[in-house]
Formats: C-alpha cells, sequence, structure tokens
C-alpha cells in the first residue's frame, strides 16, 4: 500500500462533495478503524529500519492532506447549514394565533356601542387614594355605606388603596374636565371578598358618566334600553329602586330574559328577570365636590360588572374562569 500513497493524496485532494453521507464515507475510508490510515500505520510497523524515514513521510504527507481536506469541508458544509436557514423560500413553522380574552372581547362590544352614541372612553390609575374613590363620591369618613365595598388598604392615614370601583375615573375625569362629559370607564376593580364561583376579589367593571344641561332620567332609561338591545337583542327592562351614595335616586337594571328556566339554568328564580347593573342621576353633592355647579348641569351614571355579562351572554357559570385562563375555555373564543 505504501507504494500507492501518491494517488492515495491525489483522491483526498479531489474529493468534494457537500452531501453529509458521502463525506462520512469518505471519513470512514481513511481515518475509520480499518480505515486506510490505520493499515498503513499497520505496514509501516513492519518497513525495515533504513526504510523508515522515507514511509513516515509518505504516511504523515497523507494524514496531513486527510486533515486539511476534513477542515476545509468543515467550513464548507457549515455555511451550507447557514445558507439553508436563509432561505427565504422555505415553507414557515405554522404559528400558532392567540385569543382574545372574554373580558376584553366584551368590554369592547359594550364600548363600541357606547362609542355610537357620543361616549369616549377614560382610564384611571388601580391605586387610588380615599377622595377619588369614597369622599368624592359623596362616601364621607365614618360613612357606614363604606362597608358596601370591602376595601384592600395599601396605606392608613393618608389612605391609599386598591379602587372598589371604576366611580374614581369618573371623579378624575370630572375635575379636569366640564360638561358636556360623555365618558365610559372600564377597568380593573379589587373588593375583599370571599372568592366563590359567583365573587371574586378582582373583577372588571365598566361604568358610564354622562353631564349636561338638562339630562332626566328618562335620558338615562333611554341610554340603557338602546344599549341592552344592542347587546342582548332585549330591549325590555325596569328600574328598581336601589341605594348608592353618589346617585339620587337610584336604581337597579334588570333586564327581561324570559321564563324558560326549562332550558336556560341563568334564570333561577323563574321571574325571568336579571339583574345587570346599578345606575341613578348623578348627586348634587358629587357635583359640588367637582366644582361642577349642580343648579346649571345635571346628569346620570352607571355602572356593571363586566364578568357577570360575560356570564350571562357565554352561559358561564363560574367567575374563576376567567383568572384560570385555561386554554381549553380560551380557545371557545377564537371564532369571536
Ligand atoms: N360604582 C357602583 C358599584 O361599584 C356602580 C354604580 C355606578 C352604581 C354608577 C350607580 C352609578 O357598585
Amino acid at each position: 500500500m505504501l507504494e500507492n500513497i501518491a494517488a492515495m493524496i491525489e483522491e483526498v485532494n479531489k474529493f468534494t462533495s457537500t452531501n453529509k453521507d458521502e463525506i462520512e464515507t469518505f471519513r470512514l475510508k481513511f481515518n475509520g478503524k480499518k480505515g486506510i490510515l490505520n493499515d498503513l500505520f499497520e505496514e509501516f510497523k513492519k518497513v525495515p529500519n533504513e526504510n523508515k524515514k522515507d514511509a513516515g513521510q509518505k504516511v504523515n504527507a497523507l494524514k496531513q492532506a486527510f486533515q486539511q481536506k476534513l477542515d476545509e469541508l468543515k467550513t464548507a458544509t457549515k455555511t451550507e447549514t447557514i445558507s439553508v436557514k436563509e432561505d427565504l423560500t422555505r415553507p414557515g413553522f405554522p404559528l400558532e394565533l392567540g385569543t382574545r380574552h372574554p373580558i376584553s372581547l366584551v368590554k369592547n362590544r359594550i364600548s363600541d356601542i357606547f362609542k355610537s352614541i357620543g361616549f369616549a372612553v377614560a382610564d384611571g390609575p388601580e391605586i387610588e387614594d380615599d377622595w377619588h374613590n369614597f369622599t368624592a363620591l359623596n362616601l364621607p369618613e365614618y360613612h357606614p355605606a363604606r362597608d358596601m365595598q370591602d376595601t384592600f388598604f395599601i396605606e392608613k392615614d393618608p389612605d391609599v388603596l386598591l379602587r372598589t370601583h371604576t366611580s374614581s375615573v369618573q371623579i378624575r375625569y370630572m375635575e379636569e374636565n366640564k360638561p358636556p362629559i360623555r365618558i365610559l370607564a372600564p377597568g380593573r376593580v379589587f373588593r375583599n371578598e370571599a372568592i366563590s364561583s359567583r365573587s371574586h376579589c378582582i373583577f372588571h367593571q365598566i361604568e358610564g358618566l354622562y353631564i349636561d344641561k338638562n339630562v332626566s332620567y328618562a335620558d338615562l332609561k333611554q341610554t340603557l334600553q338602546f344599549f341592552t338591545k344592542e347587546l342582548f337583542g332585549k330591549s325590555k327592562i325596569r328600574l328598581r329602586p336601589s341605594y348608592f351614595p353618589f346617585t339620587e335616586p337610584s336604581a337597579e337594571v334588570d333586564v327581561y330574559w324570559g321564563l324558560n328556566s326549562e332550558t336556560d339554568y341563568r334564570i333561577t328564580k323563574g321571574t325571568g328577570w336579571l339583574e345587570i347593573m346599578g345606575c341613578g342621576m348623578v348627586d348634587p353633592a358629587v357635583l359640588q365636590n367637582v366644582n361642577i355647579n349642580p343648579d346649571e348641569f345635571s346628569g346620570f351614571a352607571f355602572g356593571m360588572g363586566i364578568e357577570r355579562i360575560v356570564m350571562l351572554l357565554h352561559q358561564m357559570g363560574d367567575i374563576r374562569m376567567f383568572f384560570e385562563n385555561d386554554k381549553r375555555m380560551l380557545e371557545q373564543f377564537k371564532s369571536l
């Protein structure tokens, strides 16, 4: 074999493939356990001493040529894999698109309905002071109605708290803007309540506020009727007398859902009426607190829990689902 080394070196130098399998076969042919280089070393051992120098040089020359070729192949195949990565014509991996959360979907639907009649969306902080969450809303210190909304306090004296409703946004907006005012305040609110299928310590509200000259209770009722017709396709509503410190008179809004409790588990009491929100005429004391003259302006406000509306619209029975974000639940809203 030793006498064929020149031909072998030529074979090595001539090898040009970038095919992985061919390169591997080539490598094994020369450098495998039973490859040419090992055979040559075996043969070299038997060479008589006086010829060893010459034979050794020949074997080394082959070994060097082989090593150099391997190095070349390595860089060649490396650039090949890089160019494969950059091949822009290759089809992409399928990207899984996420879904919008049902809370966001319904919040957007409600906002769109009110936007269509001139309401704008307003925003405010989730961490509030006592003035915007309570006092300005006609809930002075020690007012028993403060207990209506169990509060998470962050600091005491002066109080810093997590807002219990988005009515605080309405105060902030009225402090900065003069009537006419037509705003919606959607957002996250917090109450120190036990978590169950019906209530959670975090939930979402959307509140509305309309202040102008001569705004009446009839305007409130018509606006809500328009809203329930747009959202639920139902316009039969009733306003049941209620109490909120910041509105006078105050009411709960019920929508007539129907009487078929056999097919619709949302109707439990068999009356057909479902409560969807609170509302009322803004109390003159609230207007005074934000320097709006109650003799010149009047207005109405309303507020609803978004989770409750989603549960009604989509027949969901447990409020905790909105915060667990199980993909099996979210994926059901893919088409919306
Ligand atoms: N802020 C009230 C609540 O969270 C809802 C409401 C808003 C009621 C506006 C009347 C008017 O319970």
